[in-house]
């Protein structure tokens, strides 16, 4: 596996990957990589011959009161990782080579922003999709892999794609869960061990969703109450947002059918955590 630091460098071995003929797929990540990151290496390496991992903390996603500085590293484990997984290059570019002085164009999606997560991380949307957009443009890869468990991220990201005619195809993978059922994310290492514990209830609050619907229960506000009922149950937490949506327009969703996605975003201690699910069979085989 080759470690890549600059963008010159990312940029010549693309092309020269190119004049061979070879096909890429690219995974974006911010490293600390979890079995979640794995499988979308794997996946990736099913579509193509060269995976491309970029590794970048990327700062205009972060608010000044968010954890940039503290967020997870551990480069030399997560080089190993991506090796195991016959990643061909890890991308590492310094911030200065990303967002070099001067630096002044943004690329930002309106709507599907301003919803869920949008809410309470007014500018984060905007950053995300400006450094895909760069990676994008730098790698220009057939495929590029993103998580479910950012499903609005996701969304974004396809609406960016489709709205800006950029050639890649996107491919989204189910959430990656720890035995007991937490989906798995960089940021769970922050929680204690009794937070840890706690933070369960999201997933225990998804499955007594998906027991209502079973049963037949179809009224979103009937479900969200239960759902907070749930969190809350297992400690004290702030609840950001309970939200049922339809899973392509992120739009409000007053009952529940296949497209209904159930959306969670709860702070435990500082730690704030992100999950989700469709309830109805046929919508996804996450939970
Ligand atoms: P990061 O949080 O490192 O996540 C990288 C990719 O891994 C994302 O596509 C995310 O959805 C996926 N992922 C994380 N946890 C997962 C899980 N439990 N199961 C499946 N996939 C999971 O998301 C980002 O980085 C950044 O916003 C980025 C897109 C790289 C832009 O900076």
């Amino acid at each position: 596996m080759e470690i890549i630091k600059t963008v010159a460098e990312m940029s010549r071995w693309v092309q020269e990957q190119r004049t061979k003929g070879h096909t890429l797929a690219l995974v974006p990540t911010m490293g600390f990589f979890h079995e979640g990151h794995l499988s979308l290496m794997r996946r990736a390496g099913e579509l193509v011959d060269r995976v491309i991992v970029s590794l970048f903390v990327n700062p205009s996603q972060f608010a000044a009161h968010e954890d940039l500085d503290a967020y997870p590293r551990a480069f030399a484990r997560d080089a190993a990782l991506a090796e195991a997984e016959g990643v061909a290059v890890l991308f590492c570019p310094e911030v200065d080579d990303i967002y070099p002085p001067g630096f002044q164009t943004t690329v930002a999606v309106s709507e599907l922003t301003s919803k869920l997560c949008g809410k309470s991380r007014p500018h984060h949307f905007a950053g995300v999709t400006t450094v895909v957009a760069k990676l994008f443009n730098i790698v220009a890869p057939q495929y590029a892999v993103f998580g479910e468990k950012d499903f609005q991220q996701l969304a974004v990201i396809r609406r960016m794609v489709r709205d800006l005619n950029m050639q890649v195809s996107l491919v989204g993978h189910a959430i990656v869960r720890e035995k007991d059922g937490l989906a798995m994310s960089s940021r769970n290492a922050y929680l204690s061990k009794a937070e840890r514990r706690q933070a369960l209830c999201l997933w225990h609050a998804l499955q007594e969703a998906k027991a209502l619907v079973q049963a037949g229960e179809r009224h979103s506000g009937r479900v969200a109450k239960r759902v907070r009922d749930v969190l809350l149950a297992h400690g004290p937490c702030q609840i950001d947002y309970i939200e049922l949506v339809n899973r392509d327009t992120l739009e409000r969703s007053s009952t529940i059918d296949h497209r209904v996605l159930l959306a969670l975003a709860v702070r435990i201690g500082t730690t704030r955590l992100i999950d989700n699910a469709c309830l109805l069979h046929g919508g996804d085989k996450n939970v």
